[in-house]
């Protein structure tokens, strides 16, 4: 399965550790364990922040970077090694596995972190860390600069600056380097293949449920662990809830099936939304609705380069998407003032796309000093033009009503432009009824 290599990891830290001030440290916690229900634990996903400078993949650890220190600046607080809990619950690392395997310069067991980490940090003026995210955190911290001041006759100086963390570490996030890139490709074909499994699979007859789990059975053949995100399977009206999450309805001829499913591989997601026919056809008004959102995406595309900035896709969206509803007789007026005022909402409700990372709606800021973010190569985002027509909407002709589209890709925006690295699942009109018929026919 692919992985990031180790010398990631340790490039990630030298590069955050040349941005801190002399003199600092940052510190930043591995994602608890969450419950379930009762002593059941969901299943383990590390932060993504934690997962980005470690990859160590265990709860209860904490990294503490501390550049220019002599005896290490890599510093990891581990669970210790133990037979009777690794018989029950899988191996860990250890402290000699944070440093063999885990390149840590020095490891200590977590159990003692208060004892430990205050002298590590002493002398340090400043002290990075997730500031204000988790309240156990933030008491924690609290706590060691509790015991340090009451060390201060001993002419033990505690740090007195506190910078949150998130700000340099998420604008590293947020340019995918070359690893990151195929690591995020190999995502987007696991899930590409899924959704052309679920095209493949679907008829009238069968649930909403089967078409998901054909997807996750896909992306566990493909080596996924998890989703990176609640998967929708929304047939007919329920395409027109942007996230249903139910996924528990009879697929019927006649009505289409938007699917929003992507996995995660090594902790990097995927994002893609197809919507097809139950059946394999698409009605008339299905065919004008599903084209008209392909069009918007093709022209989000086009808006897509470095220089060129964020807004620009999400505003040659809306234009193709405004001018495409006069003309279908679902908006009266002039484009430019219904532009203006907005009167794609009650059709178009969300926004054009969100970065894509580690997170599915991942870090990093889209406005800079006020101004959207001109786009640079290595950014990867979303493109996720729709059309959701309520069917209680009296506005428009009743045959137009209950019809919802989204037609999502991840895409990589390059020295020339942009790449889409979800091509893989057929998406014009043409393409996915013939990718319908063929495999009806197989069944048949
Ligand atoms: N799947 C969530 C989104 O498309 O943003
Ligand atoms: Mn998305
Ligand atoms: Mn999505």
């Amino acid at each position: 399965m692919i992985r990031l290599p180790a010398r990631e990891y340790a490039h990630r830290r030298q590069a955050l550790m040349a941005q801190m001030t002399p003199g600092s440290a940052a510190l930043l916690p591995a994602a608890p364990v969450q419950l379930r229900n009762r002593d059941v634990e969901q299943v383990y996903r590390q932060d993504s922040d934690f997962q980005y400078l470690t990859g160590f993949p265990e709860p209860e650890a904490l990294l503490l970077l501390i550049p220019g220190r002599a005896q290490g600046e890599y510093v990891l607080f581990c669970r210790e090694r133990d037979p009777e809990r690794e018989l029950w619950d899988g191996k860990r690392a250890g402290q000699d596995g944070a440093v063999r395997d885990y390149g840590a310069d020095q490891a200590y067991a977590i159990d003692d972190l208060d004892e430990v980490l205050p002298g590590l940090v002493e002398n340090r003026t400043r002290l990075y860390y997730p500031l204000g995210i988790s309240e156990s955190f933030d008491r924690q911290v609290s706590g060691w600069l509790a015991s340090l001041r009451q060390r201060a006759r001993q002419g033990i100086n505690p740090p007195v600056e506190f910078v949150a963390l998130d700000h340099l570490l998420h604008e590293m996030r947020l340019i995918k380097s070359e690893a990151e890139i195929a690591l995020m490709q190999a995502a987007a074909d696991v899930s590409a293949k899924a959704h052309v499994r679920a095209m493949q699979t679907c008829r009238a007859g069968l649930n909403e449920y089967h078409l998901e789990a054909e997807l996750e059975y896909a992306f566990r053949l493909g080596g996924a662990k998890l989703p990176a995100y609640g998967s929708i399977v929304a047939s007919g009206h329920n395409a027109c809830i942007l996230h249903y999450r139910e996924n528990d309805q009879p697929l019927k001829d006649g009505d289409l099936v938007l699917i929003d499913a992507g996995c995660e591989l090594d902790c990097y997601a995927s994002d893609i939304t197809r919507t097809f026919p139950v059946s394999g056809r698409f009605s008339p008004e299905q065919r004008a609705i599903y084209e008209l959102v392909l069009a918007a995406q093709t022209a989000a595309f086009a808006a897509i380069a470095p220089g060129r900035h964020w807004n620009e896709a999400h505003e040659a969206a809306l234009r193709t998407l405004t001018a495409g509803l006069i003309e279908l007789g679902l908006l009266h007026g002039e484009l430019e003032t219904l532009l203006e005022g907005e009167a794609y909402k009650p059709f178009y409700m969300h926004r054009t796309g969100h970065w894509l990372g580690m997170d599915v709606h991942d870090v990093g800021h889209y406005k800079v000093e006020g101004q959207w973010r001109p786009l640079q190569p290595g950014m990867v985002l979303t493109v996720e033009p729709g059309l959701y027509i309520a069917a209680d909407n009296l506005q428009v002709e009743a045959r137009w009503r209950g019809i919802g589209v989204r037609i999502e890709d991840d895409v990589l925006v390059t020295a020339e432009g942009c790449r889409v690295l979800t091509g893989g699942v057929p998406k014009t009109v043409a393409e996915i009824e013939a990718l319908m018929a063929a495999a009806g026919g197989e069944a048949a």
